[in-house]
């Protein structure tokens, strides 16, 4: 009797030291560690108060807070964070910074959340996306590259990990921004300053419904009078796209297209592979084009004189996008294209 209590003692003991061992602390962001003497002159100090003010305002790992929302109950962001560590920070990393030891080999790498930029957003170029887009490629995965989908989870598990995804943004776009107070405008960091940071942050999170990416017409009938329409205007002699994505769509040639806003170099999707990042509707295709995914740029003015363009270049991007399947790029079935 006395010997299984004390045998439920050392369990209990073991278990909570491996509940420690798996929760590490947040980690200093690559600027941050890499400050010297030379950006400021107590790098230590400024470290140890950026820590300080984003542990203020956005938690730990245990405890998380999410800026803007101090209302939502600690219950549903530590819900978000075990569900996390369970199902994303392999690949996530445990602060967001796209750095799990699973990250290393992948291509495109997993998202660095701490920038506060996302690809698959339904919003103009510039804004930050909506709850709804994160909530949405997280549902559906980003078919072809390792971002897997978890429509499958409970929908309390998945309400909450697009939460402590946005901790975990927010908190990255803290620590930046007092990071340049310090150092690019000398502002000593006090509450006070972190505070009016810490609300500049949630701020840029309430996107005005202008921002929303609404087609500029109503969608034409598909038909090949518009795909070939698109498709002049994709490689034709005044085409644009061909120039990243080549002239067959598949970016095979692997064109170069800059860097991506995490300093890596860019990739232009395959679009024959019948595989969408960002989803495969008209809808989503469209927002790709019109709002652009870094480095491809935006064309929600691309075509002046023709707003219909758009979406005749949907249908053309469609209509490819089966060709590696069903074996036509180098075939007749495909629209003529100069080579
Ligand atoms: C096996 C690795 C892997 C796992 C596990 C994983 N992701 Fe990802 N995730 C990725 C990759 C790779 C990308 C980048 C896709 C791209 O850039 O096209 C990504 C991108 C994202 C994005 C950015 C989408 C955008 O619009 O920019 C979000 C948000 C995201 N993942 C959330 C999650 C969440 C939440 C989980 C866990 C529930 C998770 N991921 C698990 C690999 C992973
Ligand atoms: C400067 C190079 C560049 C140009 C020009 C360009 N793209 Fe892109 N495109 C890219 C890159 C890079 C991506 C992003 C791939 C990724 O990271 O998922 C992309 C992605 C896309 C996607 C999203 C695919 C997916 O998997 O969801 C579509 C659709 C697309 N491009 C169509 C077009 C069309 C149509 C044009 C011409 C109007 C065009 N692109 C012009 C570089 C370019």
């Amino acid at each position: 009797m006395k010997f299984g209590w004390i045998l439920s003692f050392v369990a209990c003991a073991l278990c909570v030291g491996c509940e420690r061992a798996e929760v590490p602390a947040y980690k200093l962001s690559a600027e941050l560690t890499a400050l010297a003497k030379d950006d400021y002159d107590k790098p230590d100090e400024l470290r140890k108060q950026i820590t300080e003010q984003l542990e203020k305002h956005c938690g730990t790992p245990l405890h998380p807070k999410l800026i803007g929302h101090p209302k939502l109950s600690a219950e549903h962001l530590v819900r978000g964070a075990a569900v996390y560590r369970e199902r994303c920070a392999a690949c996530h990393g445990n602060s967001g910074y796209g750095d799990g030891p699973a990250a290393k080999t992948m291509s495109p790498l997993p998202r660095d959340y701490s920038k506060g930029i996302f690809k698959f957003v339904s919003v103009v170029d510039g804004s930050k996306p909506l709850r709804d887009d994160l909530r949405r490629t997280i549902y559906n995965g980003a078919r072809g590259t390792s971002m897997p989908a978890f429509g499958l989870l409970p929908e309390r598990d998945l309400e909450a990990v697009v939460d402590y995804v946005l901790v975990l943004t927010h908190r990255g776009e803290l620590e930046s921004a007092l990071r340049e107070a310090a150092v690019d405008e000398e502002e000593e960091i006090d509450d006070k300053l972190a505070q009016k940071l810490a609300d500049g942050v949630a701020k840029k999170w309430i996107v005005p419904r202008s921002k929303i990416i609404h087609p500029l017409t109503v969608e034409p009938p598909y038909t090949w009078e518009s795909i070939e329409k698109g498709r002049e205007a994709f490689a034709g002699a005044n085409g644009v796209c061909f120039k990243c994505h080549d002239r067959d769509g598949s970016a095979r040639n692997l064109l170069e297209v800059g860097k991506d806003p995490w300093g890596h170099e860019g990739r232009a999707a395959d679009l024959t592979s019948g595989m969408f990042h960002g989803g495969a509707t008209s809808l989503d295709i469209y927002r790709r084009i019109y709002g652009g995914v870094k480095p491809m740029p935006a064309f929600a003015t691309g075509y002046p004189k023709d707003p219909d363009m758009l979406w005749h270049l949907v249908h053309y991007v469609q209509f490819i996008s089966g060709a590696r399947r069903r074996d036509v790029v180098e075939h007749s079935i495909l629209p003529k294209v100069e080579r």
